[in-house]
């Protein structure tokens, strides 16, 4: 690191850098304990280190646009622009929209996501959990439980809420594959061609899908929004809905494969409170809320300076990308005592920032976290003796924003 003038420039700090992606946990120690944002050359980005400084940013979207939330962190080929450019029209929405188009939106979307809503959902929640580990055979040796589970749960529910038909799952899931590297990650140009072809399938499938529900709306969240529309279209046009059915079937889908995978490592790694947890199923909510602190899948999250802006002794400019370290506040030591220390009894885990806070707060948290509750407690339950596979190498895709393991082995017991 090297002091110039108001702005520290952190010349080794590269969260696509093999030691982040192995383990950013030390790197976001390390970094929030020496100073409170810093540039980094590495990706063209002011980076925020500390809980109040980021929770100040979160809460203050007139200076800290969202705006920047979803586009690609690295210049994209030629050809991948053309791709998109020919056949994927998608808009800014919820995620990457600033107010006053992200309130109206956003409310609309709300009432959908409402806590009577998301538990409605529970019963097809355990239904499909138990139905995929119904197929993981007693004694069938080594499962990959991301396969098994943790990418088809999340992925069936958001669809299923969405309203796409299971048929099409096979087809959704194999365009969705490395979108994450798209706009986070620094993808090779063959890559990207394949991502942005895969993207285009999967954005005209929502408007053909958008369509059909308008033609004939059903009981499904898009049909809610079609309604919505039909009652008054300028508060909802059309390609609102399809922008929105793009948005979360990603949103609410590899976040929470990635979160429900750190999860089931984080506990084994820790057998005492994986025993904990088989013994006393009631902690488990508490344990969820404790992950979200201490091993997130969404680790840092993007902005952009509308004015200048002083962060501790940090001059930023206006027009910075910015890089909100939320690992690091859910780690820091003004706000959680012993915060280094993974303990699901702590009774601090929920000040986490880990959703976000402010006008953005993650509209799938509920379903997030009901999500991980079911997962552990059948397992926990069905397979207490579950245990990792030694010396497996965990591969994290290399991105700046989201983390969790493509694989997680495990020996299944008899
Ligand atoms: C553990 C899993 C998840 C994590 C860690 C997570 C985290 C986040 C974070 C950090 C934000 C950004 C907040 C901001 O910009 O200030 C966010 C926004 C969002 N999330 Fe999640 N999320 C998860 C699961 C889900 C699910 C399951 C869904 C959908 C069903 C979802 C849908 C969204 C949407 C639509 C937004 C944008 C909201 C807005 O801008 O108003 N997320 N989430």
């Amino acid at each position: 690191m090297t002091d110039a003038t108001a702005c520290p420039v952190h010349h080794s700090f590269d969260p696509l850098g093999e030691a982040y992606i192995a383990d950013p946990y030390p790197i976001l120690t390390g970094v929030r304990e020496e100073t409170a944002a810093f540039y980094a050359p590495s990706i063209d980005m002011w980076v925020i280190t500390r809980f109040d400084d980021i929770q100040a940013a979160l809460m203050d979207p007139a200076t800290f646009s969202a705006a920047v939330g979803q586009r690609p962190v690295f210049p994209l080929s030629e050809e991948a622009q053309s791709i998109i450019k020919a056949g994927f029209h998608a808009y800014p929405v919820m995620s990457d929209c600033d107010p006053p188009r992200h309130t109206r939106i956003r409310r609309h979307n709300q009432k959908s996501f409402s806590a009577r809503r998301i538990s409605a959902l529970e019963p097809k929640v355990w239904a499909k959990a138990e139905e995929l580990l119904d197929a993981v055979e007693p004694g069938s040796g080594t499962v990959d439980l991301v396969s098994a589970l943790t990418y088809p749960l999340p992925a069936y529910m958001i669809f299923t809420f969405i309203g796409f038909p299971d048929e099409d799952m096979d087809m959704l899931k194999s365009w969705c594959g490395n979108r994450i590297a798209f706009s986070w990650g620094r993808p090779s140009p063959e890559e990207q061609r394949d991502i942005a072809s895969n993207m285009v399938n999967y954005w005209q499938y929502c408007e053909e899908f958008v369509a059909k529900r308008l033609a004939e709306p059903v009981d499904d969240f898009t049909s809610d929004l079609i309604r919505i529309h039909q009652a008054d279209p300028e508060s909802l046009p059309v390609s609102d809905i399809t922008n929105v059915a793009y948005g979360l079937s990603f949103a609410g889908h590899e976040t929470t494969t990635s979160f429900t995978g750190n999860a089931i490592r984080r506990l084994l790694v820790n057998r005492p409170q994986w025993d904990d947890l088989c013994a006393d199923r009631t902690l488990i909510p508490q344990a969820v809320e404790e992950i979200l602190r201490y091993d997130s899948s969404i680790p840092a999250w993007r902005r952009i300076t509308t004015r200048p802006v002083t962060v501790g002794t940090t001059d930023i400019p206006a027009g910075a990308k910015i890089l909100l370290l939320l690992g690091a506040a859910n780690r820091d030591t003004k706000h959680f005592e012993d915060p280094e220390t993974f303990n699901v009894h702590r009774d601090d885990s929920r000040k986490h920032l880990a959703f976000g806070q402010g006008i953005h707060y993650c509209i799938g948290a509920p379903l997030a976290r009901m999500e991980a509750r079911i997962a552990l407690d059948l397992l926990t339950q069905r397979a207490p003796a579950i245990r990792l596979v030694d010396n497996q190498d965990f591969d994290f895709p290399a991105n700046v924003s989201f983390r969790g393991p493509r694989k997680l082995l495990v020996h299944w017991p008899h």
